[in-house]
This record gives C-alpha cells, structure tokens and sequence, in this order.
C-alpha cells in the first residue's frame, strides 16, 4: 500500500469512528479483485482513506457518503491527494440511498450500527446480483452487552437475523475488528 495512504491509515485508527482494521480492508480489496468490481459503495466513508485504498488497488468507481462536516473536508483533501475517482457525497445516508441508482458491485456498510437495520432495504435494492455487501462491526458485542448499549446490540442482532434469513443472500460472519458480515447476493 501506498507508504503515505498507510501512515493516514495509522493516524486515523488512533481517532474517534477509525478506519477499518487491515483484515476487513485486504478482504475488501481482494473481493473486489476477484468479482471485478467496476462500481463501489461506502456508507460512511469518514475520512475517506478506505474508499481511496479501494480505488487505487481495483481502479474502481467509488461513490462514498458521509455526513459528519470535518471528516468530509479531510476527506475531500485526501481524495484529491491522492487523485482518486472517489465521488464523495455529503450528507446522511438515510436520505441519500434513496437517490441513487446503482447498481453497486460492492457495498461497504461501515457507518452508524443502529441505523444498519433500517438501511438494508436501500442497499438491498442498490447491490447488484452477484454483488457483495460487507457489513463492519455488527458483532460489536460479542463479549457481552453493557447495559446502556442493549437497544444497540438488539439492533445488531436483528439486522444479522435479516442478513441470514434473507433467501437472496449467503452470509458468512468474519471475527475481524468488531466483527464484518460478508453477504453474497445470488
Ligand atoms: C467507522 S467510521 C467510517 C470509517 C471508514 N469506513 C473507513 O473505513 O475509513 C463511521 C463513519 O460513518 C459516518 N456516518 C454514521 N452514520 C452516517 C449516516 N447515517 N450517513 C452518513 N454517514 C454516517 C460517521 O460520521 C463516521 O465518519
């Protein structure tokens, strides 16, 4: 990987909302060699370090949303840093998904847990067949559930139920980070 992309990388798993760990990227980027993806997704792309390192190892498309102010104007400079075909939309995803077409060959899902559940129908809807939805830190309570975070973990729960459940998926749980669900469209 490109020595300064790393080091931005490094800096940013240090912070508040990090980057994805190095396990959930390399698999990403493999994936996305392997199916050929020509078109990506991220949903919270925060300061857009994995949508640039997905875009230098695959030459993709990349269309990436996020809506926290600051990590848009970092993320905008590294991604014209690194001349990357990343095109950043600004905003929340709940209002976005709707306006977009599709159809995406790999959807990145690493935005805020409790909203997972009720994104699904949008990224259903924009993954293509044959695509790739990854989804990050959905076993984020896998040692047990504090009790402030019990609604969090039953919506956790819930969105897994509806990964596995759906007859138009197959869904295997990775033990990377918080845990990534990695679900094949047929
Ligand atoms: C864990 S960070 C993303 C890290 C990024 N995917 C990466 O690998 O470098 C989660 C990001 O999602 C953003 N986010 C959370 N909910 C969102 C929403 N509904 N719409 C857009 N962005 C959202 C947050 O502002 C935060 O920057």
């Amino acid at each position: 990987m490109d020595a300064r992309l790393a080091a931005y990388r490094a800096a940013a798993r240090e912070g508040r909302d990090p980057t994805c760990c190095e396990e959930t990227l390399s698999l990403l980027i493999e994936t996305a060699r392997r199916i050929g993806a020509r078109e990506i997704l991220e949903i919270g792309a925060g300061e857009g370090l994995t949508s640039i390192a997905l875009f230098l190892e695959t030459g993709a498309k990349i269309t990436a949303i996020e809506r926290n102010a600051e990590r848009i104007a970092t993320a905008r400079s590294r991604i014209a840093e690194f001349k990357a075909d990343v095109d950043l939309l600004a905003g929340d995803a709940a209002e976005l998904l709707g306006t977009l077409y599709g159809p995406f060959d790999l959807i990145f899902l690493d935005a805020a847990k409790v909203q997972y559940r009720r994104f699904y129908p949008e990224v259903k809807r924009l993954l293509a067949s044959g695509g790739v939805l990854f989804s990050d830190d959905v076993l984020l309570f896998r040692e047990g559930v504090p009790k402030k975070r019990k609604m969090l973990a039953q919506h956790l729960e819930e969105y897994l139920d509806l990964l596995r459940g759906d007859p138009d998926l197959t869904t295997a749980l990775y033990p990377f980070g918080d845990g990534l669900a990695v679900s094949f469209k047929k």
